[in-house]
């Protein structure tokens, strides 16, 4: 059996350990982390996927980044246990955070990931659309998603934090 729930704060640490396992360095040293540096994910749209004893397998966070300075929210990490991967935690959490992000009024979701894993989900090649990262590094893999038609038009620029959105980190 399969539950999606909001994260909370005594999920902290098998979060930060699912993450290392499922990213290694790259969870603090990429240009994901970087995206997002400084920032806090945003409260009620972080999601874990427990298992049938309640314990946590998957873990999905939103985070406020800016592109161009339109406001959009970026998506990672993604992560599952690696024991129980392919079982559809990925898919359901994904699912489950899109449909919140969408509900809370968001318009615009951005991420550094796999297009094959994405694609389904209506996530599209940003580079396309002029919207780009700070280094070349791993910019193939950005992909962007409109929540809401016509979200990404007229949108393009560098993604990265912005400084007012800014709060210390916990
Ligand atoms: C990516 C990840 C979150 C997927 O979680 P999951 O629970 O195994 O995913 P699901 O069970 O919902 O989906 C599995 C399907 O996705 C496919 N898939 C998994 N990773 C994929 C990838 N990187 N690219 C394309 N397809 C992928 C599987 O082949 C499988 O396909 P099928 O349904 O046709 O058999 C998990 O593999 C993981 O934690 N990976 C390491 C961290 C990572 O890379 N996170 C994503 C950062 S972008």
């Amino acid at each position: 059996m399969m539950q999606i729930r909001e994260e909370t704060p005594t999920d902290g640490p098998v979060i930060a350990e699912l993450v290392h396992l499922a990213l290694g360095t790259r969870a603090t040293d990429s240009p994901a982390a970087r995206m997002r540096a400084g920032m806090r994910p945003v409260a009620g749209l972080c999601l874990v996927a427990a298992n049938g004893t309640g314990a946590v397998v998957g873990t999905l966070r939103f985070w406020p980044v800016r592109i161009g300075g339109v406001p959009a929210l970026q998506l990672g990490p993604l992560a599952v246990r690696p024991e129980r991967r392919g079982e559809g935690f990925g898919k359901a959490l994904l699912r489950a955070g899109l449909e919140l992000a969408r509900g809370a009024g968001h318009r615009i979701v951005v991420l550094i990931g796999d297009p094959a894993y994405y694609r389904p989900f209506g996530f599209e090649t940003a580079l396309s659309l002029g919207i780009r990262l700070p280094t070349s590094f791993d910019e193939a893999r950005l992909q962007v998603l409109a929540l809401t038609p016509g979200a990404l038009a007229g949108v393009s620029g560098v993604v990265g934090p912005a400084a007012g959105d800014r709060r210390p980190t916990r």
